[in-house]
């Protein structure tokens, strides 16, 4: 079972270049976190993940490395980085890097050896076939015609991240090397080292990026399952309390792999997206929000969620954590066709269910998603989910001082701010952080309480049980009205737009409650 530290944890999800600029270059950095640690703990938030730190080109926002063990310089230094984990530790905020496993960039020393014509001890650390006219079909994507060697090289997202080679599980080609090759054990062992390092450095943790994909031609999942069942082993003899978080996107597989958290997001299944941003009829990766769960058509089907959610969430409880984040740097905001009552009632929900809540920094104030930016630095529709946070309403809403900044804050008239939102009791921000409260209090809302569903459509009604209580959680995020019959009310702990008459409770548009009920 995954460490005991992490039950009544909420993260918060920061993207270290949009966060806080402390030195006035317009672009986030590890001291503008430290300065904010103290808002942070303030919204209750016991966890941090941040996206991509170290030394990078910025192809793509930092998921391509070219030093896995050195900050990069515009967020400062790695003793920037030790000092960070040990504010972080004083507040008892835990921190957790992300883990860029499956590619570097192109521009990393290692490619560049691995390129080279002569053999050497870095030819076999990427994916390469072994003629330039062998493009890898049916293998994935391949470039050739980039070096000196001979072969194209496997990339794994864009054409300047090439894969690592951690070997093939079934072997069908003679390039392909199997994964207990040396050179691909190899491969495994610097991931590990790149780890320990981090740790030693004061991380409590990975958000490993592409957790699925590194073993390659593995349509079972065996190879990564060993794979990470092994990292994980690794990585636990010297730091026991260290965590794994996966973008995988399918518990089962995930947590039997060993880590301790999966996200599911909007690949693999439906689930996320029939929250969120599903259409009826669409297709899983398609954009738009239409008829989903949580939108005031009340036109969602909570059971297309539930039928996913359930099936991982039973197999997996015993062993790991499922989280429903907020959102990402990939995904649109959540504030996408949602308005700020939208909004609370899916805080209501995100923060009262089953895992780990992850917020995505600058949702917890309903920031907007910009659409149409050019793309930064990768992001391409990315890019609007990604501009700098709102703080205040001096310059660049007190991001940077900067006259310019890396990407465009949000300087419509209606984008909100921090400190706007901090003086108003009725506002997002202290709804979600009156949520937040609540959650840490009680532990039927931990990770691991009991979960059983009550009643389905609108409202959606659910039951968390502790060992010290029973919490009822009904979320109504439609305009359309509903009264329904409902356990024992003993003390509402946090309710918008409901009313209580006789033994029902009416639901007005967009409500939610959140109360304790009789414990048996
Ligand atoms: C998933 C990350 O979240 C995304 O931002 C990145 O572009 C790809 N993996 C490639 O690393």
């Amino acid at each position: 079972m995954s460490a005991e530290w992490l039950k009544d944890r909420v993260f918060y999800n920061i993207y270290p270049q949009s966060f806080y600029d402390s030195n006035g270059d317009g672009i986030g950095d590890l001291q503008g976190i430290i300065y904010k640690l103290d808002y942070i703990k303030e919204m209750g938030f016991s966890g941090i993940w941040i996206n991509p730190i170290y030394e990078s080109p910025f192809g793509d926002a930092g998921y391509d490395v070219t030093d896995f063990y050195k900050v990069a310089p515009r967020y400062g230094t790695n003793e920037d980085f030790e000092r960070l984990a040990k504010e972080c530790k004083k507040r008892d905020i835990k921190i957790i890097l992300d883990l860029v496993a499956g590619h570097t960039s192109t521009e990393c020393e290692w490619f560049k050896k691995s390129s080279e014509f002569e053999k050497n001890e870095y030819s076999n650390r990427y994916i390469w076939t072994n003629s330039v006219w062998d493009s890898g079909s049916g293998y994935g994507g391949f470039i050739g015609g980039a070096s000196e060697r001979d072969g194209c090289y496997m990339k794994n997202f864009f054409y300047f991240q090439p894969a690592l080679n951690y070997g093939f599980k079934n072997i069908e080609k003679d390039w392909q090397l199997p994964m207990d090759h040396p050179d691909c054990l190899k491969t495994r062992d610097e991931l590990i080292k790149i780890m320990k390092y981090w740790c030693g450095l004061g991380a409590d943790g990975f958000r490993v990026d592409m957790a699925a994909s590194l073993i390659k031609n593995d349509p079972e999942k065996v190879g990564i399952k060993e794979l990470w069942r092994y990292v994980k082993s690794e990585l636990k003899k010297e730091y026991p309390q260290a965590i794994l978080v996966s973008e995988w996107s399918y518990p089962k597989d995930a947590i039997a792999s060993g880590f301790d958290v999966d996200f599911i997001i909007h690949f693999h299944l439906k689930a996320y997206n029939t929250l969120f941003r599903y259409e009826k009829g669409m297709n899983p990766s398609d954009e738009w929000i239409g008829n989903s769960y949580f939108r005031s058509a009340g036109k969602g089907d909570i059971d297309e969620f539930l039928d996913e959610y359930l099936e991982h969430y039973n197999a997996t409880k015993n062993d790991g954590y499922i989280s429903i984040p907020s959102g990402n740097h990939d995904l649109p905001r959540i504030s996408k066709g949602r308005d700020f009552d939208d909004l609370k009632v899916a805080f209501a929900f995100l923060l009262t269910m089953p895992g780990i809540p992850f917020i995505y920094y600058g949702d917890e104030i309903g920031m907007k998603y910009i659409e149409n930016l050019p793309s930064k630095e990768g992001g391409y529709n990315r890019t609007g989910s990604r501009t700098p946070m709102q703080w205040d309403s001096t310059k660049n809403k007190g991001f940077s001082i900067a006259d310019e900044t890396y990407l465009p804050v949000d300087n419509s008239i209606d984008a909100t701010t921090v400190r706007e939102q901090l003086e108003d009791n009725n506002s997002l921000l202290n709804t979600v952080r009156n949520l937040i409260e609540i959650r840490k209090k009680n532990d039927a809302l931990w990770a691991d309480g009991g979960f059983e569903v009550i009643k389905k459509g609108y409202p959606f009604v659910y039951k968390r049980t502790g060992k010290a209580s029973s919490i009822i959680i009904a979320v109504n995020p439609s305009d359309n009205e509903a009264k329904v019959d409902l356990p024992t009310v003993c003390a509402v702990l946090a309710e918008k737009n409901v009313e209580r008459e006789g033994s029902g409770i009416k639901f007005n548009k967009q409500s939610y409650i959140v109360y304790e009920t009789t414990k048996f």
